[in-house]
């Protein structure tokens, strides 16, 4: 049985960015439910014994829509929560975030930098028709921007790939606080990316 994972910062560290009453709707009430909803669709089955990424894995592969969908939005909203922090001080987002770490390099790489890079996040995610997630991978030593839909993710197709960052472009995300506009929000996510949690992912 899965267990909703605590905030790892108050409800109140993220504002102006995200309010307490987004992150009290998003976290206690969405994530909640998926968690408490899941837990209902494995009980007494042989998904119950799997782990989370197991649980996506068998579920796509045996099209069971309800327990897919739910792990999913475990999985994801356990992740995107982790890849947020407070405000990056006063000229940190081009030095402190990324400084040599592998990710600067490959950010340097695959992008051209990190103005191109934050560019190429914001375009994928406003461009994410629909409710879904835009993730950052790695693989191979490359960085790779993937868009999923609803609750899919790189789990299910990607299993060789690292995670690093996912953006939820679901309105819940940001309707609250941003009403319509998803690039703004995606704008001022990536000031409050936790850059060296996501630095510490890329094996
Ligand atoms: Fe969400």
């Amino acid at each position: 049985m899965f267990e909703l994972p605590p905030l790892p910062y108050e409800k109140t560290a993220l504002a102006p960015f995200l309010s307490e009453e987004t992150l009290t709707f998003h976290h206690d009430k969405h994530f909640n439910a998926y968690v408490t909803t899941l837990n209902s669709l494995i009980k007494d089955t042989p998904y119950a014994e799997l782990s989370l990424e197991e649980i996506i894995r068998k579920a796509a592969a045996e099209d069971n829509k309800p327990i897919f969908n739910n792990a999913g939005q475990v999985f994801n909203h356990d992740f995107y929560f982790k890849c947020l922090g407070p405000a990056h001080k006063e000229g940190e987002g081009d030095a402190c975030p990324l400084d040599g770490c592998a990710l600067k390099k490959m950010v340097g790489e695959t992008f051209g930098g990190r103005e191109k890079f934050w560019e190429s996040l914001v375009k994928a995610a406003t461009g994410n028709f629909g409710s879904g997630w835009t993730w950052l991978v790695q693989e191979n030593g490359k960085l790779e921007i993937l868009n999923y839909s609803n609750a899919d993710s790189p789990v299910r197709d990607r299993p060789s790939a690292t995670p690093l960052l996912c953006i939820d472009v679901w309105e819940h995300a940001y309707y609250i606080d941003y009403r319509n506009d998803r690039k703004k929000y995606v704008e001022q996510m990536l000031q409050h990316v936790n850059w060296v949690q996501v630095a510490s992912r890329v094996s």
